[in-house]
């Protein structure tokens, strides 16, 4: 569902007007551009030289016409306009539009109904039978089992590799070898990779890269101008921001968006133009919220550190994290999701401390307004390396309450686990 719309010189002072104006945009912050990303006059207004703000919902499935002519000629482009409900209507453009806005270098973003099938997707498009994937073990582990459910039965090979590897990534590198696929940091334990090293590493072979950069967004890390060929988005996390929609995407540099546009049209993935909206609306405050996640989660992550039953932080900014000084180099800013490691304890001690949080939700998604607490149990999901702790971990998501509250009740929660743990 990307778009790639095309201007007549007519549209210029309206482009103006709408905030859309390439070069006017130099220089200007994500945070403006964001407020009218997305915003043509052609999908807000009725060609009257005014406009409403938001893009609004078109449901569509069937397009109609103008003669059997018109219809013939619509199917030649796929970026001509209206043309099937499947191909997206403004609504999915927009927000296309303006999730490539946001990397530079960028051709174009493709939407999905989900992270996962974003992940899936765009691993499809890349890798063919006979081929081997380089798959980092800190990976989001339905994307670990992707590789086994179908990548290996289609005759993919998916080699795991350690998170921290960096340009030592060379040595894996066999005549197979298609494809490296990078999330940092990790899920769930955060590791930090050296994207810059295996991107090097990478082009010197002729490999394609992916990155999963759900964690960052690209206000933090902009992934296409890091030299990363497709990155992927579940924008079911911080870009709709509200826990009240699911949807991926995945913007690719010029090499791969034909080719990832094709595949997503013959799959027949489809975002409703409800969800659109929806992740539309949260990427205008999108800036403002990361930033409050951004101040919150590392006020909580700094004060979990003096605790005497905390063994360890695993925040990218902090310098206990693994690949810290990737993370001080590489991004501009930190998110609001991050592990502790509880010093001693069981699973008993960690749930009655995490049973009785009062601001705290219980679940797996994360990127919402609202901060949860997860237990998290890594052991059992790597093949590259060992994930040895102290104690149970926890995984928090630090929404937008008012930190000192959030203190107060983790206060709570670890006078709890201190008293289970005894
Ligand atoms: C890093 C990461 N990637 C992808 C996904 C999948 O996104 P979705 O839940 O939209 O399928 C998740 C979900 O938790 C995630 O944490």
């Amino acid at each position: 569902m990307g778009h790639v719309a095309r201007y007549g010189k007519g549209h210029r002072r309206r482009l103006i007007v709408a905030g859309r104006d390439q070069g006017g945009n130099k220089g200007t912050s994500a945070a403006t551009r964001l407020v009218a990303a997305g915003r043509r006059p052609e999908w807000t207004g009725t060609g009257d030289g005014r406009g409403i703000v938001n893009p609004p919902v078109w449901r569509a499935s069937t397009i109609l016409f103008d003669s059997v002519a018109d219809l013939r000629a619509s199917g030649r482009d796929p970026n001509a306009g209206l043309y099937y409900g499947r191909r997206g209507t403004p609504t999915q453009w927009a927000l296309a539009d303006a999730l490539t806005g946001m990397e530079p270098g960028a051709a174009g973003t493709m939407l999905y109904p989900s992270g996962v099938a974003a992940v899936t997707t765009a691993l499809l498009a890349v890798l063919k039978p006979g081929d081997e994937l380089l798959l980092v073990d800190s990976a989001y582990e339905p994307t670990r089992a992707f590789a086994k459910t179908v990548l290996a039965p289609m005759g993919v090979t998916a080699r795991f590799y350690d998170p921290l590897i960096g340009a030592g990534i060379a040595d894996l590198i066999g005549p197979a070898t298609r494809a490296i696929f990078l999330e940092s940091p990790g899920s769930l334990t955060f590791e930090v990779q050296d994207v810059p090293a295996i991107v090097a590493v990478a082009r010197e072979h002729g490999l394609v890269t992916l990155l999963d950069n759900t964690w960052a967004t690209p206000l933090l890390f902009p992934a296409i101008a890091a030299g990363i060929d497709l990155t992927i988005l579940a924008c079911t996390k911080y870009v709709v921001g509200h826990s009240d929609a699911m949807l991926g995407s995945v913007t690719a540099g010029p090499m791969w968006f034909e080719r990832l546009r094709r595949l997503t049209h013959a799959l027949g993935h489809h975002v409703g133009p409800d969800d659109a909206y929806l992740a539309l609306r949260g990427l205008r405050t999108l800036p403002m919220r990361m930033k409050a996640h951004e101040a919150g989660a590392l006020k909580v992550a700094r004060w979990l550190e003096t605790r005497e039953e905390v063994a360890c932080v695993l925040h990218p900014a902090l310098p206990a994290c693994p690949g810290h000084s990737h993370f001080v180099r590489d991004f501009a800013g930190s998110s609001g999701l991050f592990t502790f490691i509880l010093k001693g304890g069981d699973d008993h001690a960690r749930t009655a401390m995490i049973d009785g949080l009062a601001h705290f939700g219980i679940g797996y998604s994360w990127g919402g307004y609202e901060s949860l607490a997860l237990p998290i149990d890594p052991g059992g999901i790597r093949t590259a390396t060992q994930w040895q702790a102290d104690g149970p971990a926890v995984r928090l998501h630090i929404g937008l309450e008012e930190p000192d509250d959030l203190i107060a009740d983790l206060a709570a929660g670890l006078d709890r686990f201190r008293i289970y743990r005894a």
